[in-house]
């Protein structure tokens, strides 16, 4: 199997999460999510996110899904309401490469919802879509996104950051990379689903 076209439609299950693809029904809980002021400054999403706004996002989405060239999934607990997005996008079949990101809604935050999604999807990348290398950027300012890296088993990588500019100034984003076979990597992974599994969160 190749890397691409990127596997559709995708239902991904485990670490008490359901990964599944978005629904035109989503576009109200959808916007509900995004319309939140760090989910602007961190990954630069437009900002009001009205449903204008999330009816693009939907069709950009779907159209993703259905060339092949992302997979943007909701997470959920048991397939019904979306609580975040988990994605994985700019693939570089040539350099066994691919991007990551995540976002969580507000209401929803520090239940372990982001790090269960990365986990699930690293892990599906790197045993199914032949990716050796997955990539994530942060801002140097976003705690809570390098905690959840780490947490995952990202570790930074030797690269110059990224800069850009957001709604509230300039980011400067670092490249955190994940490589296949690197045994720090799969014991963080390993640790990570372990306590998660066990209640110790
Ligand atoms: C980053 C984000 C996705 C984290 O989602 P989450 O579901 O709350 O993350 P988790 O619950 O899996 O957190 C894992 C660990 O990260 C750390 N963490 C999470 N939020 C944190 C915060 N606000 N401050 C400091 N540490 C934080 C904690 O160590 C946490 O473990 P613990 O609270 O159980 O001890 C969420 O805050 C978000 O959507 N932010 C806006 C969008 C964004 O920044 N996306 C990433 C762009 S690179």
């Amino acid at each position: 199997m190749t890397v691409s076209p990127l596997p559709y439609p995708l239902r991904l299950t485990g670490d008490g999460i359901v990964l599944r693809e978005w629904r035109w029904e989503d576009l109200d809980d959808l916007v509900a999510l995004l319309d939140e002021p760090d989910i602007a400054r961190w990954t630069l999403r437009p900002s009001p996110f009205d449903v204008e706004a999330g009816l693009a996002y939907l069709r950009r989405a779907h159209r993703g899904r259905l060339d092949g060239s992302r997979i943007q999934l909701a997470i959920t607990t048991d397939g019904g309401r979306p609580l975040g997005e988990v994605l994985l996008f700019n693939v570089r079949a040539d350099a066994h490469e691919a991007e990551l990101g995540y976002l969580v809604g507000l209401p929803f935050r520090r239940r372990g919802l982001a790090s269960a999604a990365l986990s699930l999807l690293t892990a599906f990348a790197m045993d199914n879509l032949r990716l050796r290398r997955l990539l994530l950027r942060i801002d140097r300012g976003n705690t809570a996104s390098t905690s959840v890296a780490r947490r995952c088993g990202y570790r930074p990588a030797a690269e110059p950051a990224i800069q850009q500019t957001g709604p509230y100034g300039p980011v400067h984003l670092d490249t955190w990379e994940y490589v296949e076979g690197r045994a720090d990597t799969r014991d963080d992974r390993r640790r990570n689903v372990a306590s998660r599994r066990y209640g110790r969160r």
